[in-house]
Order: structure tokens, then sequence, then C-alpha cells
């Protein structure tokens, strides 16, 4: 028998540690949940995809009376960020959510895994890590790569 482990380390920040291009992204990601469709959980989440070159691209969660087929903020951001500019490669992800009461999160927000595996596929086609900003109000979790939220991933090079 072997033990073997794996170690994800990654920053908490504050708004204003933030560079500049986090805080545009970080304003985008707030902004779009507002543009939400969540008519079921009122649980409103806003995405927002900087993309190689600098553009931003942002989407939220719409929601649909057949639950299953609604669509969680980051696939709907990275879907139409790859279908609107499929040869840009994306750069960064800021996730932003507002609870029942449609306040911001205190505890930042956390992708659900099936965004993991899209944002993962993501990564791959861009051949760089993709940065990941989890908004909260009490800090920011910073994450350096995709990879780092779906250990023992499964993707293309097992096909
Ligand atoms: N949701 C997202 O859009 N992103 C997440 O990271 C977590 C959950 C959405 C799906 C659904 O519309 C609502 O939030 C409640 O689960």
């Amino acid at each position: 028998m072997e033990s073997q482990s794996i170690h994800l380390s990654y920053l908490i920040k504050q708004e204003d540690e933030l560079t500049q291009e986090e805080t545009k992204l970080l304003d985008e990601a707030r902004r779009a949940t507002y543009r939400s469709y969540a008519p079921y959980s009122h649980f409103s989440v806003g995405a927002a995809v900087e993309l190689e070159d600098g553009t931003i691209v942002s989407g939220s969660n719409q929601e649909n009376a057949a639950y299953p087929s609604g669509l969680c903020a980051e696939r709907t951001a990275v879907f139409y960020a790859n279908s609107r500019y499929p040869d840009l490669a994306i750069r960064r992800i800021c996730i932003a959510a507002r609870d029942t009461e449609g306040d911001l999160l205190q505890r930042y927000i956390s992708p659900c895994g099936a965004c993991r595996q899209v944002l993962l596929e993501a990564e791959q086609r861009a051949q760089h890590p993709i940065e990941v900003l989890l908004y909260g109000t009490q800090g920011i979790c910073c994450i350096h790569s995709i990879k780092d939220l779906l250990p023992l991933c499964f993707d293309d090079s097992f096909l």
C-alpha cells in the first residue's frame, strides 16, 4: 500500500488587494448576478470570464420549470465565450452570488462539479492555467488553476 496526497494552496484576498484587471472582472461578475433568472431557487449567480485579449464575457444562472434544464452562471458564461470567441483562450474567471435575500454572499461561492468539469476543458483548450476568483464579501478565494478544483479529474487523456 502506498499513501499519496494532493495539496491545494490558494489565497484569500480582500478587494483592495486585487489587481485592476481582477477588480474589473469582479465588478462584471457582481453585475451579472442582476441578470440571473432564478425564480425557483432565488439564488442569483454571476460569472465573468476574461479572454486572452482582455475581452470580458459574463453570464448568469438561467433556471427552468423543468429544473435540470437550467444552467449555472459559470457554464452559461464559458459556453457563451467559446461560441462567440472560439479562438480566444480564457485567462480568468470570477464568480459572485446573491442569497435569497438578495445580499452578496459573505462566504465565497464555490462552483458545482459540472461547472468545474467544463472549466477544466476550457483550461485544457487554453493550454495554460485559468485563474479562478470566488467572491465573498469577507474575502475572495483566488485559485491558480481549475485543475486545483478538480483533483483526480477525468479528461480527454483517458479517451
Ligand atoms: N448555481 C450557479 O449558477 N453556480 C454555482 O456555482 C452554484 C449554483 C445556480 C444553479 C441554480 O440556478 C442555483 O444556483 C441554485 O443552485
